[in-house]
């Protein structure tokens, strides 16, 4: 079974471990924001989160094991774009398929949105390769810090539930 939990509801315990996550360095170096984050400005970030309405994000559980986090930021106009990260201490092989499929079910089905985007740096294949498997088109190509991006949607409309 999933379960999505807000990062609103995070037990301190639940909070600490998401910082360890986004903290290791493989998670990092696929994220803009690639230094390491502070235990303050984690705790900050999340108490800031009941008043954004354009953010929302969640600790993916399956079968009571935490599995990755996903996210959605500029919510607006029935659009987003999203972010994930598995757990980086599982080896568990499809989180994320997993971790993917929860966030645009929950993107189509409870927000009601009508398109979703994504952009990952170029070399990131496991990233690219799981949004084509989920029929994300490519739109367009920027370079930011140096480092080639692709940027990704995938219209309700266009999703294969
Ligand atoms: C991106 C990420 C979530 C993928 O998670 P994962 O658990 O490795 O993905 P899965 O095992 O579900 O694989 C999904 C698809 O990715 C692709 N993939 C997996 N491993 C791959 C590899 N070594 N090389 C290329 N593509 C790969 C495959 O298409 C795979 O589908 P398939 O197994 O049906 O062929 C994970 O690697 C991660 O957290 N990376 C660091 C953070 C990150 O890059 N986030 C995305 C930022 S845009």
């Amino acid at each position: 079974m999933i379960e999505l939990k807000n990062f609103i509801h995070l037990t301190p315990d639940e909070r600490m471990m998401v910082l360890t996550w986004r903290n290791d360095a493989l998670v990092r170096s696929f994220m803009y924001t690639d230094e390491l984050i502070s235990s303050d400005n984690h705790e900050s970030f999340i108490d800031s989160l009941p008043q954004r309405k354009d953010k929302r994000y969640f600790l993916v559980y399956k079968n009571s094991a935490p599995i990755g986090v996903i996210d959605l930021v500029d919510i607006r106009d029935n659009t987003a774009s999203l972010g994930l990260y598995a757990n980086p201490f599982s080896d568990r092989k499809g989180i994320g398929r997993i971790i993917l499929r929860a966030l645009i079910r929950y993107a189509y089905e409870n927000l009601h949105l009508s398109t979703l985007r994504v952009e990952c740096f170029g070399e990131n294949e496991k990233a690219k390769n799981l949004y084509e498997k989920f029929d994300f088109i490519e739109t367009k190509r920027r370079v930011k810090n140096n480092r080639p991006i692709i940027c990704m949607e995938l219209h309700r409309e266009h999703w294969n539930a």
